[in-house]
């Protein structure tokens, strides 16, 4: 590479996820074999990373691949190379058929098997040796999410002089559903090695508080839990406390007044007939985004004749996600079928009722569609943050558009002024719908200015300081 990356033993600011800022796809797919990695995890952190000159270390994508490490976008990356077996038990075993239906509130059925956890065990000890190995003297490590729990231990163990913070990107259940983990007490355990664990929401942090106290019998006052090492004596104090994520609000205003941009939201709509009404849904394909639930109610509003094919299209965006796990395939099916009975049922040779993209798009082409859309749906039954909202709010600098927004997501507590709704409700869903379809014009600017302020004065560069100033001050008063 023409920029040498970091040596060994010299980086004072790391962060650690399960996945690299970018993705190994087959060569046909990309020019140059990468592609930018799904999920809000990267799209929150890839910003603040490019202006902090940090190292990386996370997973790269692909099975049985070992690679150098590289300089990509002001930053170092360190992949970490996993076996194919390793991808199976830890990745699509452990993390996301264990901990991802078990963390949201048993939406699918979490599955608890050993050889899963043996290897989520032995892969997390081999994060947390290469952040030990990337680390400078005193330098600041930061963990990220359901996958790593139990690096900051492990970090901690092998370099005590580091300042660990951990953050949570998912929810954190309550401990009556967090007590099904045959190895809760390893997996708090694990997290209590963060001088700073952070979470989406106070809900999420005050769960996990009451789980150190009841599963670990730890001493928790304001916050902050008391830690002993393995010999009962006082090791450290970890605090918890909640810093809601967001995201890259200059980059997605910035692109929304784009010419190109907002010639592209155009086509958009002419490409669709120019119907009165877009609406929109952006999703990973992912069982807790309550796919199948919007796509009921939509269908119901058509079938009652509220909306009318020639009127209203409904542009569903979901991408490619865990593709080989049963229930992602489950789901696809699913949501593949009805969307087939609600466009065979109502299409016309001009009109759909639903375009449906199996597709991941980069971000130009998202801030098109947002722009291209008056309602935006959220219905996510269960969802840490949910930054899709937030790009919308971000995106519509006319102050238009409707937002209808599940208040199961951590967005719905900065976002009040959303049109709110439980997506289990399915005739509340359907008013809600119909409602963000006819909003008056004074209505739906008021309430989008209101969410637009909260979004505008919180992106992801203030929630990153936010964090990095708590867990510096923790140090410092630490040391004293
Ligand atoms: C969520 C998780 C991330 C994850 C992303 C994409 O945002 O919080 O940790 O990276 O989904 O999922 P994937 O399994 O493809 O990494």
């Amino acid at each position: 590479p023409a920029h040498p990356v970091a040596q060994p033993g010299s980086s004072d600011f790391i962060v650690v996820s399960n996945r690299l800022p970018v993705d190994r796809v087959p060569q046909e797919e990309s020019d140059d074999g990468w592609r930018r990695s799904p999920g809000g995890l990267v799209t929150a952190l890839a910003p603040v990373m490019a202006t902090r000159e940090g190292a990386w270390i996370g997973w790269h994508g692909a099975a049985d691949e070992t690679l150098a490490p590289f300089h990509h976008g002001n930053m170092d990356l360190f992949p970490v190379p996993l076996s194919a077996d390793e991808v199976e038990l830890y990745y699509e075993g452990f993390s996301n058929s264990t901990l991802w239906p078990l963390y949201h509130d048993v939406i699918a059925t979490p599955e608890f098997h050993r050889t899963w956890w043996d290897t989520y065990q032995v892969v997390n000890k081999r994060f947390a040796e290469a952040a030990a190995s990337a680390a400078a003297p005193n330098a600041t490590v930061w963990v990220q999410d359901y996958q790593l729990q139990l690096v900051p231990q492990y970090l901690r163990a092998l370099r005590p002089d580091l300042r660990i913070g951990f953050f949570n990107h998912i929810p954190f259940p309550s401990p009556e559903i967090f007590a099904q983990m045959p190895w809760r007490k390893a997996i708090l355990e694990g997290l209590l090695g963060a001088d700073l664990l952070g979470f989406q929401r106070p809900n999420d942090t005050a769960n996990f508080l009451r789980s150190a106290r009841r599963f670990l019998g730890a001493g928790v006052k304001a916050r902050q839990v008391h830690v002993n090492d393995a010999s009962g004596h006082f090791s450290h104090i970890s605090r918890a406390e909640p810093f809601p994520i967001s995201i890259d609000v200059a980059q997605i205003q910035q692109l929304a007044k784009n010419p190109d941009v907002i010639a592209r939201a155009k086509q958009i709509r002419e490409d669709l007939g120019n119907p009165t009404t877009v609406l929109l849904g952006v999703d990973r394909l992912d069982y807790t985004k309550g796919i199948t639930h919007r796509l009921k109610a939509y269908g119901e509003l058509l079938d009652d004749g509220t909306v009318q094919v020639e009127d209203a299209a409904l542009i569903q965006v979901a991408s490619p996600s865990r593709e080989r796990v049963e229930t992602y395939k489950q789901l696809r099916e699913d949501v593949e079928g009805m969307v087939g009975r609600i466009n065979g049922q109502h299409d016309t040779i001009q009109n759909t009722a639903i375009r449906y993209l199996h597709h991941s798009y980069p971000v130009e082409e998202m801030v098109a569609l947002y722009l291209a859309a008056d309602v935006m749906l959220v219905t996510a039954l269960r969802d840490g943050m949910n930054l899709v909202a937030k790009e919308y709010v971000a995106a519509r600098g006319d102050n238009s558009g409707a937002l209808v927004l599940s208040e199961f997501t951590g967005a719905a507590d900065q976002l009040k002024q959303a049109l709110l709704i439980n997506p289990h409700d399915i005739d509340g869903l359907k008013a809600a719908i119909l409602r963000a379809v006819t909003l008056p014009k004074a209505e739906s600017s008021r309430r989008m200015r209101s969410m637009r302020r909260q979004i505008l004065a919180h992106d992801v560069q203030r929630w990153s300081e936010d964090f990095l100033s708590t867990l510096a001050q923790k140090a410092v008063r630490d040391d004293s």
